[in-house]
């Protein structure tokens, strides 16, 4: 039936290796970008290649499905787009599985009582315009297309995108196979895991303002220079997140404005990330950087500010979808994680659960990122029971 050459989980995944590969390492596929299309192009051939029904929503995502949509359906998939410099698991493994799930279960002549589809979900890692997981997020509502989309954007219609209610009713359940983003499963010594919930997660933007002069003629102590205040301003992003245990707070991107070697910047632009166990514990450790980094930005003579981009509640999945899939399994370790996902964002409107696959480094958002060959196809086992049990 299936007309994909080497469908496993390996053979899918050798067929993406030189989509989006970045020279300074690793793979770098913003959504929309060539990368992310081009990948997008191979999802609807490989779906198309085993039999499923392509259809795009107005929120970029694509839904292959077998059998009538309907709202007692199983859905199971992930993202393809990927951070800058990313390994090549976070989120085409849960994409490649589900492929290989569904096409074994078709292949083996099972009939499944529930539609089943596989879904990539658009912009999940928030590269492109700082929302993470923009596709689920504009398909539930949680965003305005018309706030967060740049007028003129190419890859989606900002009139036409948004909360779309037909679509989110054909998800019955949702199940998303990730590649585990940290050592729990090392730690447990098991290649399969269930989630519990992930951390409560915001984004914002830091602006240090300074006064931009010359390299040379400028002396020490005449300067404004936003970039000496930006290094105060990471440090006390360390202070606040260490003084609360459990918090994660990074800032990942920093840009001197214009940036030139002899140029003393005019402005320094930071993104922050911060995470904690509660969405309270993430704004109390939010606001304290706020005001330790105002007064670092001040004894620069620089002005600070702070501005929001996207926020992600703590989730816990449901508690019924995962003993039944644990019970499907055979009993595996349940863990949280640190990571947003978009089985996260729909976890607010319907049942979801996660299932991760053991990585050896820990390692991700980063070329290291890994699963041996034996997990990856325990992973996909897996998968494909978990489908086999909630579509019978
Ligand atoms: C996505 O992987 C995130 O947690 O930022
Ligand atoms: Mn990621
Ligand atoms: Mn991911």
């Amino acid at each position: 039936m299936s007309v994909v050459a080497d469908l496993t989980v390996l053979g899918l995944l050798g067929e993406l290796d030189d989509i989006g590969r970045d020279e300074r390492g690793g793979w770098t596929r913003p959504g929309f970008g060539p990368a992310d299309l081009q990948l997008r192009a191979w999802f609807v051939e490989c779906a198309t290649g085993i039999g499923l029904d392509v259809v795009a929503d107005r929120n970029g995502n694509l839904w292959a499905w077998w059998g009538a949509p309907g709202p007692d359906s199983v859905v199971t998939g992930s993202h393809l787009d990927s951070v800058p410099g990313g390994g090549r698991l976070d989120g085409p493994l849960g994409v490649v599985s589900a492929l290989v799930a569904v096409g074994r279960l078709r292949a083996s002549g099972f009939a499944p009582i529930r539609p089943l589809a596989v879904a990539v979900l658009a912009e999940e890692e928030g590269s492109r315009f700082g929302i993470a997981c923009l596709g689920s997020r504009l398909l539930t509502g949680a965003v305005d297309p018309l706030a967060v989309l740049p007028e003129g954007f190419d890859g989606l219609d900002r009139d036409r995108a948004g909360r779309d209610d037909a679509t989110l009713s054909r998800i019955g359940r949702f199940v998303e196979l990730h590649v585990e983003q940290g050592r729990g499963l090392v730690d447990l010594d098991a290649p399969v895991g269930l989630a519990t919930g992930i951390l409560a997660h915001g984004r914002w933007r830091l602006t240090i303002t300074g006064r931009g002069d010359h390299a040379g003629s400028t002396r020490m102590a005449d300067r404004t220079d936003p970039v000496v205040a930006a290094a105060r301003v990471v440090l006390a992003v360390e202070e606040a997140a260490l003084a609360v245990p459990g918090t994660r707070a990074t800032v990942g991107r920093i840009e001197a404005v214009p940036g030139g070697t002899n140029v003393i910047a005019s402005r320094v632009e930071l993104s922050l990330d911060v995470r904690a166990e509660d969405g309270g514990t993430v704004r109390a450790v939010v606001a304290r950087i706020a005001e330790s980094a105002a007064l670092a930005a001040a004894r620069n003579g620089c002005g600070f500010a702070i501005e929001a981009g996207s926020w992600s509640d703590e989730v816990v999945f449901d508690p019924t979808l995962r003993s039944q899939l644990d019970a499907a399994l055979g009993g595996v370790p349940a863990l949280p994680t640190g990571a947003g996902h978009d089985a996260g964002v729909l976890a607010a409107h319907l049942p979801t659960a996660m299932l991760f696959v053991r990585n050896p480094t820990g390692v991700s958002h980063a070329p290291e990122e890994d699963a041996s060959e034996a997990d990856l196809n325990a992973g996909v086992d897996a998968l494909e029971q978990i489908l086999r049990d909630l579509a019978s």
